[in-house]
């Protein structure tokens, strides 16, 4: 597979690799069809993602998007961080071969996760689109084959 220079730097040297114990937000995806599974933890204040963390078991472009997803969303307030598209990660990346786009989806599904995590946690009146992709991650997540 013929991966960039930034999707090898990321993959050899993540960045916010790790768990955060005390997190506000986890969310956790899987990709049923290659088997691979990630975490994002979120740490908020004021409604801005002070601290973000992730764990990935799966290939290097799933490596590769995680720690660039979390470099991209980090600082950001949550709405900001919810603006991130895959578009943006494979830019932040240089490229990603076509076959591997999906992963850069597993990377933004699991920080919407943890956003709504967090949502959920602290009775905070969930927004109708999050709701909406939270609803579809759950979805694509149990009818996978
Ligand atoms: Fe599964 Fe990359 S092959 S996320």
């Amino acid at each position: 597979m013929n991966y960039s220079k930034e999707v090898l730097k990321h993959f050899s040297k993540p960045h916010n690799y790790g768990k955060i114990d005390n997190y506000d937000g986890l969310g956790r995806v899987g990709n049923m069809a290659c088997g691979d599974e990630m975490f994002v933890y979120i740490k908020v204040k004021d409604n801005i993602i002070k601290d973000i963390k992730f764990e990935t078991f799966g290939c290097v472009a799933a490596i590769a998007t995680s720690s660039v997803l979390t470099d991209l969303a980090k600082k950001k307030t949550i709405e900001d961080a919810l603006k991130i598209t895959k578009q943006d990660v494979v830019d932040a990346l240089g490229a990603l071969p076509p076959i591997k786009i999906h992963c850069s989806v597993l990377a933004i599904d699991a920080l919407t996760q943890a956003v709504y995590d967090y949502y959920i946690k602290n009775k905070i009146v969930i927004p109708k689109d999050l709701e909406e992709r939270h609803n579809q991650i759950t979805k694509r997540e149990s009818c996978h084959s």
